[in-house]
């Protein structure tokens, strides 16, 4: 045993350092801005059990709503016009590595007015916002409603959706 392991040892060193840079870099950014880990979605009321899911498990509202699981009404108020989607998207170019992030109008216009978001959140000028991860971490931004009633800011992907 010890003499395979004399011989072994490169190997073995390699392997593990390989290993230790491998989850180093998954949770690194992580880390970096301290993102919470959302309560358990196991303890959501029964109704939340037919309504599909995303990948970390969480309702999905987006394919709810396009799928027919739901079919909300566009306002409460009688004969007021209903919801006008738009469909392009935005591409925020990211430094380093991580996907760049897809900001899809279709399914957020299927929720929400342009008044929602404009001006006062986002310029309509594509590339005029200083939008950071650091702010929308603060709450501004994406981070206006993401981590508070839209899908939580911990589900990385969803957003950083569009690799390198
Ligand atoms: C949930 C927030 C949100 C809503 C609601 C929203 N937008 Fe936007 N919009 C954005 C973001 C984010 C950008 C990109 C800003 C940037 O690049 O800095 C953008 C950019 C734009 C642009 C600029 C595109 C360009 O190429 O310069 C236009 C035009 C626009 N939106 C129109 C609309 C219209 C019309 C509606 C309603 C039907 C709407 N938006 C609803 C978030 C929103
Ligand atoms: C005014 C509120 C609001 C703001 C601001 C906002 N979102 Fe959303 N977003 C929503 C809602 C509501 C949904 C649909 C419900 C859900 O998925 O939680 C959504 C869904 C999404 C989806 C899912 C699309 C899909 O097809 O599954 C992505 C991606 C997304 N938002 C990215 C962003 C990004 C990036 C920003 C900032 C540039 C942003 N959002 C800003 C409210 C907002
Ligand atoms: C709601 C959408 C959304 C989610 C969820 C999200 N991001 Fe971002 N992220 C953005 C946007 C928008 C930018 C700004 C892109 C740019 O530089 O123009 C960004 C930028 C970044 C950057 C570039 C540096 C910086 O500070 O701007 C890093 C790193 C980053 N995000 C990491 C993460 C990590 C890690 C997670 C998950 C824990 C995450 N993001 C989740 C939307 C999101």
């Amino acid at each position: 045993m010890s003499r395979l392991l004399r011989i072994l040892w490169p190997v073995l060193l390699v392997g593990a350092v390989a290993i230790a840079a491998c989850t180093a870099r998954a949770v690194e950014p992580v880390a970096q801005f301290n993102v919470p880990i959302p309560p358990d979605t196991e303890e959501h009321p029964i109704a939340i059990e037919f309504m599909p899911k995303t990948a970390l498990g969480y309702v999905d509202w987006v394919q709810a709503l396009q799928g027919g699981t739901i079919t909300p009404f566009g306002s409460i108020n009688e004969g007021e016009i209903e919801m006008q989607p738009i469909d392009f998207d935005v591409v925020f170019e990211v430094k380093g590595d991580l996907p760049d992030v897809v900001y899809p109008h279709k399914p957020h216009t299927e929720w929400l007015d342009c008044r929602n978001c404009h001006p006062d959140i986002f310029k309509m000028q594509q590339g005029s916002n200083p939008v950071t991860m650091a702010k929308i971490l603060e709450g501004e931004y994406c981070g206006r409603c993401h981590g508070k009633v839209a899908f939580p800011l911990y589900d990385c992907a969803r957003c950083h959706s569009k690799p390198k």
